[in-house]
């Protein structure tokens, strides 16, 4: 068992885990159902992109049989692109600069919170998903005090506010507007 296979957290059969590279097709799919038709969906050239940057930025759920159940993408950036984030000129780490991304997690301030998404034929109960919200949360907060997100669904927005994140800014894509929302220490007090 390499690194990579170590579980995170576990719960009823379920584990997290740092994505392997075979787990990223299925990311696409989740990432295809959760997010039709939104510009900036991963596609598998830019999940191989990052992983291959850094593997640590995505966290599967599995249960140890078939394809993963879901996953998330939190992502440490450095003050630069934190600023540029805020200041909702940019939200995805489809357009982040690779620069701007840091390789591991030490000394990370900055955390972009870029995704979590489940599979939608899901037959796991709503504690599995409970888990692993609350996993992927205090991944991020014991990380780094700061924490951007940028929802694009309206139970991602939920989220953020069911998690104590303050909207304080907006992008525009094309026609679309999307919310930028903080968590920090202030926030989290
Ligand atoms: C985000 C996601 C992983 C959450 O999974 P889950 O914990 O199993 O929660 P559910 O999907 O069952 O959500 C059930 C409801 O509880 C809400 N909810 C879940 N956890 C909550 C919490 N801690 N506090 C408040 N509300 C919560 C959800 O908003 C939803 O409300 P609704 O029924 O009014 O829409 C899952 O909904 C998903 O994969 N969604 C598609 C992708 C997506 O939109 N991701 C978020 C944006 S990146």
């Amino acid at each position: 068992m390499g690194c990579d296979d170590r579980a995170l957290a576990t719960k009823d059969g379920v584990s997290v885990r740092i994505a392997r590279i075979e787990d990223l097709s299925h990311i696409v799919e989740i990432e295809r159902e959760s997010f039709p038709g939104y510009d900036h969906a991963f596609n598998y050239g830019i999940l191989e992109l990052w992983h291959a940057h850094n593997p640590e930025i995505f966290m599967v759920l599995e249960n140890g049989n078939g394809p993963i159940l879901g996953y998330c993408a939190i992502v440490p950036v450095t003050e630069r692109l934190f600023r540029e984030i805020v200041n909702g000129r940019v939200s995805s780490l489809s357009s982040f600069p690779r620069v701007d991304v840091l390789r591991q997690w030490r000394k990370s301030q900055y955390i972009h919170f870029e995704v979590i998404a489940l599979r939608s034929d899901r037959e796991f109960s709503t504690a599995i998903g409970a888990f692993y919200l609350r996993f992927a949360k205090s991944w991020a907060e014991d990380r780094a005090p700061f924490i951007t997100a940028s929802p694009i669904t309206p139970v991602g927005v939920k989220l953020c506010q069911a998690y104590g994140f303050r909207k304080i800014a907006e992008e525009r894509i094309h026609s679309h507007t999307y919310p930028i929302y903080l968590s920090s220490p202030q926030e989290r007090a």
